[in-house]
């Protein structure tokens, strides 16, 4: 596949042209009376109208017709989506789940988090959600993505945002899944750096967002176009592809990341630094400070912290952290976890290394030495108290009834009359 291009930046204000139309973008307006190349011009909002203008988000569409030009959306079957958060009832327990949310579509308020399985491409079909953003994740094999503002490839490792309302189509190359987590109503933001200073962490140049391109194809049994709309799927036909747009320019696009990037910060005396010095990129709450989610990754780096238990530490946490592996060994779940699977510890409930992680971390020699090289963990976290849904607990058949028994050999080493610290048996 030839190399893509792509623009390099976060959340700027880009500028794209199909380099076979030279001038297609509008100079020093957005709607002239008649387009170059005789384009219609589309704006695609991804705020409000008002909001402040550091939040402030569209782009300016310049296509061969705009995406009004199709017939009536009819509904169709869902499959395994789904909002309905009270399907079943509320369980705090460990376990392996893997699909869950909360919130509400309607308010804009909440998140999902759906598993995607595919094993063949999206051929005259594409899809947009009403409802939100999806942040995805691939775990196995390649995508293909096209998207109105040009084409994007993505590999186990990387991962995109496609915002509400953007459609788009994949093509994969073999059986295919991966992650998804979707937020209702709020975008993706860097996370503030505090005290870190203006580098680190996800580094805005490393964000790639797609350069224009379309194509001019008549489909003459029709393309489909997917909706998620209010939860549900609708589907609607037209006689022609939705990648028609030439040029663009604004700052609500899609974009893609290379986890491999991420510069990585933590301790190097003692003690561990919370894991949110690991946070690629939030989507804030109205409350200072609390995430509806974040997106927080475990990359390969250093341990070098002495006099210090260099696992994650047991904890108990307002926020639900659903986890989910991309390859690798997750290092405080040794082989019980694998990669395509997830995990999720509910608000409050309480987690940390299993048993042997606890006893062989405890006895080891505290030298530098390599964490994670060869995995990638990451976290879904989110402020918000999660519901598993149906297909999540029982219909995937996949749920670990004995995730919780990796704690059970947890030994108590509690030695009452004496003071010095001696290592677990
Ligand atoms: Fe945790």
């Amino acid at each position: 596949m030839a190399e893509l291009k792509y623009i390099s930046g976060f959340g700027n204000e880009c500028a794209s042209e199909d380099p076979r139309c030279p001038g297609s973008l509008p100079k020093g307006q957005n709607n002239p009376q008649i387009c170059p190349y005789n384009l219609y011009a589309e704006q695609l909002s991804g705020s409000a109208f008002t909001c402040p203008r550091n939040t402030n988000k569209r782009s300016w569409l310049y296509r061969i017709l705009p995406s009004v030009s199709h017939k009536p959306f009819a509904s169709i079957d869902q499959g395994h989506i789904n909002h309905n958060w009270d399907e079943v009832g509320p369980d705090p327990n460990q376990g392996l789940h893997t699909l869950c949310g909360a919130g509400d579509i309607r308010s804009n308020n909440g998140l999902a988090v759906h598993i995607f399985l595919c094993n063949s491409s999206m051929e005259n079909r594409c899809f947009y959600n009403s409802d939100g953003d999806f942040l995805i994740v691939p775990q196995k094999g390649k995508l293909l993505i096209y998207t109105e503002f040009g084409k994007m490839f993505l590999q186990p490792n990387e991962i995109c945002v496609i915002q509400r309302g953007m459609r788009f189509s994949v093509d994969v190359f073999e059986e295919t899944r991966g992650y998804i987590l979707e937020v209702y109503g709020v975008h993706f933001e860097l996370p503030d750096l505090g005290p870190i200073g203006a580098n680190g962490l996800a580094n805005p140049r490393d964000f790639l967002i797609p350069v224009a391109w379309y194509e001019d194809r008549q489909v003459p049994g029709g393309f489909t176009v997917i909706n998620k709309y209010q939860g549900k799927l609708f589907a609607s036909k037209q006689d022609v592809s939705p990648f028609n747009v030439v040029a663009w320019h604004g700052n609500y696009t899609p974009y893609k990341y290379n986890l491999e990037n991420f510069m990585v910060i933590n301790a190097v005396a003692f003690d561990h630094a919370d894991p949110s010095i690991f946070t690629v990129l939030t989507a804030k709450s109205l409350r200072p400070g609390v995430a509806i989610a974040d997106f927080v990754i475990f990359p390969p780096r250093w341990g070098v912290a002495d006099k210090t238990f260099r696992p994650p530490y047991y904890h108990r946490n307002c926020m639900s952290e659903f986890m989910g592996l991309i390859k690798g060994h997750y290092e405080a779940k040794q082989g019980g976890f694998l990669p395509g699977g997830g995990s999720l510890h509910s608000a409050m409930t309480p987690h940390g290394p299993d048993a042997d992680c606890f006893e062989k971390a405890s006895k080891a020699k505290l030298e530098p030495e390599r964490i994670a090289d060869g995995t990638m963990a990451f976290m879904f976290e989110s402020s918000l108290s999660l519901a598993v849904t149906k297909w999540g607990l029982k219909t995937c058949g996949c749920l670990d009834e004995d995730y919780y028994k990796c704690w059970e050999p947890l030994q108590a080493h509690f030695t009452p009359t004496s003071r010095s610290p001696t290592e677990p048996k």
